[in-house]
């Protein structure tokens, strides 16, 4: 994936009228969802505030190269993301979507969200499409090795990644009961971790394990990509796109909003800043709403959903 900025347009005023009966007379429907949709579950975002972690922009964390000059930095950045992902429970906005996809029979759902929360609301799995993978996979760090393991939800991943806790002895039981330290805060000092003490791939037996996300410079995972272009290319047009809590910067996932709206698509976008319109922009034909996913969408698709239902689903 790669980054690029978007470029600025006069943002058409949200008009919940007309969306709902577009929504209510829609057939075909794609979602591209971000790190925003999770804000409010307590999730920073990747871009603006919650950007850096300790002194790093978390975006430089997230490349090959990162991970080739240290492993184990890479990895206490993504064990904390594991950490900070496991804790937090979905919002109403994941709720509302997962809903929205139970009762659209032709709806894609493109998640550039790798912390596992759509699922846990019940997104139904087969209307799910992780373009960026998940912090739960776990796969060989070696080009020529394939060993993937899916939802591994160790936590830590190893006992040398465990979260300090200012207990001199980490596995005493002082330390067991005492209070994890915010490790994204610089203040905060990271115990070095070995090599030898990082996830070690069982199957090749020489690579170092690392997160199954997608990282700056990588491919997207060809299967998915493949699906959704099918879908997209599929006889009927796409009636609408919902683009929701993403800054719609990083290419290619921020590339389906022009690509659905060339096939038919009205676009509308829930996001809480007016600059981050997608793709070349917006049209009058288009939505934006401007707001809290958590609180916009639910609201925003009720027609079709009604009340919400929220029953969390465990990890
Ligand atoms: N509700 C709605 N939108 C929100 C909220 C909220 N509560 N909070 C923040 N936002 C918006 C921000 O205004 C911003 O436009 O969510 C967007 C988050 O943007 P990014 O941080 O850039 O996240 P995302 O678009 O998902 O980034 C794409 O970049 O670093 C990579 O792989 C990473 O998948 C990620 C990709």
């Amino acid at each position: 994936m790669a980054s690029k900025a978007a470029t600025s347009s006069s943002i058409p005023t949200a008009d919940l009228e007309s969306f709902s009966s577009h929504l209510q007379s829609s057939r075909r429907i794609l979602a591209l969802l971000g790190a925003g949709l999770s804000a409010s579950s307590g999730l920073p975002t990747f871009r603006g505030a919650g950007g850096l972690w300790r002194t790093h922009d978390a975006v430089s964390l997230a490349t090959p190269e990162a991970f080739q000059a240290d492993p184990g930095l890479v990895w206490q950045f993504y064990n904390y993301r594991r950490h900070m992902a496991l804790r937090a429970q979905p919002n109403n906005a994941h709720y509302a979507l997962a809903q929205l996809a139970r009762k659209t029979r032709d709806f894609e759902t493109l998640s550039q969200n790798v912390d596992g929360l759509s699922q846990r609301a019940g997104h139904p799995g087969d209307k799910l499409h992780l373009l960026h993978g998940s912090l739960f996979d776990i796969k060989c760090g070696e080009f020529f090795c394939d060993y993937v393991q899916k939802d591994n939800f160790t936590n830590p991943v190893v006992p040398a990644l465990a979260i300090p806790t200012g207990e001199i002895d980490p596995t005493s039981n002082a330390a067991r009961g005492a209070r994890e330290l915010d490790i994204s805060d610089e203040k905060v000092e990271l115990p070095e971790v070995a090599i030898r003490d990082l996830p070690h791939c069982p199957k090749c037996k020489t690579g170092i394990l690392r997160p199954g996300v997608v990282w700056f410079g990588e491919a997207l995972p060809r299967d998915t990509i493949r699906y959704i272009d099918d879908w997209i290319h599929a006889t009927n047009k796409i009636d609408l796109i919902l683009v929701i809590g993403t800054s719609a910067k990083v290419y290619p996932a921020a590339g389906y909003v022009d690509t659905a709206r060339a096939r038919g698509a009205r676009v509308a976008v829930v996001n809480t800043e007016r600059t981050d319109a997608p793709g070349s922009g917006l049209t009058k034909k288009d939505w934006f709403f401007q707001g809290d996913a958590a609180e916009v969408v639910p609201q925003i698709l009720k027609p079709i959903i009604g009340e919400l239902e929220t029953r969390a689903q465990q990890a």
